[in-house]
């Protein structure tokens, strides 16, 4: 069944980043923690729907290269707010990754968390979020599966919305994957992803 509020995504975004409570937590994405020690120190990063910049932040923090895009006006102001009170340097752009111009080979690593795409629009933007890596880089991907139907922690409520380790395959094709698998994690990320969930981690090589 369709989640009514999915129908005007970015009013639904702005709606929650407007809350004063940062909804998703302050602190960054365990698994893009986890995974960042792959990365190079100081390496260039895209972080396309990193909300209001938890994720960002916290990676131009360790001293990464970051450029976040985001659908959200409310969480982009917000992202640019607390860069400048922090005195980071980062690039926080306001766009759909629909029709955003994807920059090609650009990036040492893409790092997508929650991004839950539409499904005529997500085999594409996969393709692009990929062609930014630079031969050779990563993409580092988190997302809620259909078994996160049966929990109550945080994603879509809309089965086509929902990510497999088999869709993640197909469209980073022919990437290399690192790490892919479908996995029960402990969330504790902010009022809105908390508790059991059910999740795919992916890190996949561009060749
Ligand atoms: C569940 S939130 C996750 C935010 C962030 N990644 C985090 O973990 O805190 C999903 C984010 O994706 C963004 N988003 C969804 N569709 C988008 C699109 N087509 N273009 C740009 N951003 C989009 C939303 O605005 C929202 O900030």
């Amino acid at each position: 069944m369709a989640d009514d509020k999915w129908a005007n995504p970015q009013k639904m975004w702005d709606e929650r980043f407007a809350q004063a409570e940062p909804v998703y937590g302050e602190q960054p994405n365990a698994y893009l923690c986890a995974q960042s020690l792959r990365l190079t120190p100081g390496c260039k990063i895209l972080v396309p729907g990193d909300g209001y910049g938890r994720n960002g932040l916290w990676l131009a923090r360790q001293g990464f290269q970051v450029s976040t895009v985001d659908l959200s006006p409310v969480g982009v102001e917000r992202a640019h707010k607390s860069a400048q009170a922090a005195g980071l340097a980062m690039s926080i752009e306001e766009a759909d990754l629909a029709t955003w111009t994807w920059p090609v080979a650009e990036f040492d690593a893409v790092a997508s968390i929650f991004l839950h795409l539409p499904p005529d629009i997500r085999a594409q933007i996969h393709a692009q979020m990929l062609a930014a890596v630079k031969p050779g880089g990563l993409l580092i991907i988190e997302a809620f599966t259909p078994a996160q139907l049966q929990h109550s922690s945080g994603g879509p409520r809309q089965l086509d919305l929902l990510c497999t380790a088999d869709i993640l395959r197909e469209d980073f094709r022919p990437a290399e994957a690192l790490e892919l698998l479908e996995v029960e994690i402990d969330l504790d990320e902010g009022r809105l992803h908390r508790g059991r969930a059910a999740v795919v981690h992916g890190v996949f090589r561009r060749q």
